[in-house]
């Protein structure tokens, strides 16, 4: 049984109607958080608040300043103060260097690497002005530590977000605020699905090479979103409160070996 260890605190997953962003909301509810499911698909973020006591859906494209900006107007005027904010929300993109433009390059990181900016410029103010407990997590990938072909615009952003993750705690420890990113590996979501319709990217032969053939998952099983909301509670909670700068890695154990 929960105890409720978020009771009065207010949350905003970017990226929650679905997936992984979706069970790091349910986590935070049950474990007492007023959260705030804030997605570009509205519909499917109302579905998720309806399911969850004292959530709220909100429109939002992480990609537009003004459309983040109002949602953190949102929260402010809703909820008066923002103790945890989870930059969840971006796109996969499976673009090598000598087929990528810079204009598809650009596209991808404004949504990938400079969506978690943007969220965190905006509620920055309500962060700092809330009380105990106040923690920034951005979802990173083993893609952001660790190369793979075929990625470089979602690479190099996620990349990124490991080192803004660090740069930002060193920022805004002197608040008592913590910044820590999860870098999460290969976990059965929608983003999974090939972009082209044509199956699972568990079925691919890449991935049977990485799970079956190398074994290089060591725990011989893709991720759930529920394995990645356990970790990014942990460091929500009072637990972690001595926890900054940190990129915790949640691969199955993917990047232990080599
Ligand atoms: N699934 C994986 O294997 C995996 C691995 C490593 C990292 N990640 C990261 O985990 C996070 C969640 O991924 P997921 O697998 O749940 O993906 P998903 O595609 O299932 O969900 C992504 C969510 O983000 C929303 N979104 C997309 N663009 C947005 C925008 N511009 N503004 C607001 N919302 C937007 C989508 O509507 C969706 O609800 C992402 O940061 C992703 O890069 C996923």
């Amino acid at each position: 049984m929960s105890d409720q260890r978020l009771s009065g605190k207010t949350a905003v997953v970017t990226g929650a109607a679905r997936g992984i962003g979706e069970a790091i909301a349910r986590r935070l509810a049950q474990e007492g958080a007023a959260v705030v499911i804030a997605d570009i698909d509205l519909a499917e973020a109302q579905a998720v608040a309806a399911t969850l006591p004292g959530a709220v859906a909100a429109h939002v494209d992480i990609a537009n300043d003004a459309s983040v900006a109002a949602l953190a107007d949102f929260v402010g005027g809703r909820f008066g103060h923002c103790e945890i904010l989870i930059n969840n929300a971006a796109i996969l993109d499976m673009t090598g260097i000598e087929t990528m433009t810079m204009a598809h390059y650009r596209k991808v990181l404004d949504i990938n690497q400079d969506g978690a900016v943007r969220a965190t410029l905006a509620f920055l103010p309500l962060i700092k002005a809330a009380g105990e407990g106040r923690r920034i997590v951005n979802i990173a990938s083993i893609m952001g530590v660790r190369g793979q072909p075929d990625a470089v615009p979602y690479s190099t952003a996620k990349g990124a977000i490991v080192n803004f993750t660090r740069a930002i705690a060193a920022d805004l420890g002197r608040y008592g605020i913590t910044v820590n990113a999860v870098a999460p590996g290969f976990i059965d979501t929608r983003m999974a699905h090939l972009p082209d319709g044509s199956g699972h990217e568990h079925d691919t032969d890449w991935f049977k090479d990485i799970y079956l053939k190398y074994g290089r998952i060591l725990l011989g099983r893709a991720g759930t979103p529920g394995d990645i909301a356990g970790p990014v509670y942990f460091l929500c909670s009072t637990d972690a409160a001595y926890v900054t700068g940190q990129i915790l890695l949640v691969d199955g154990g993917v990047s232990a070996t080599f």
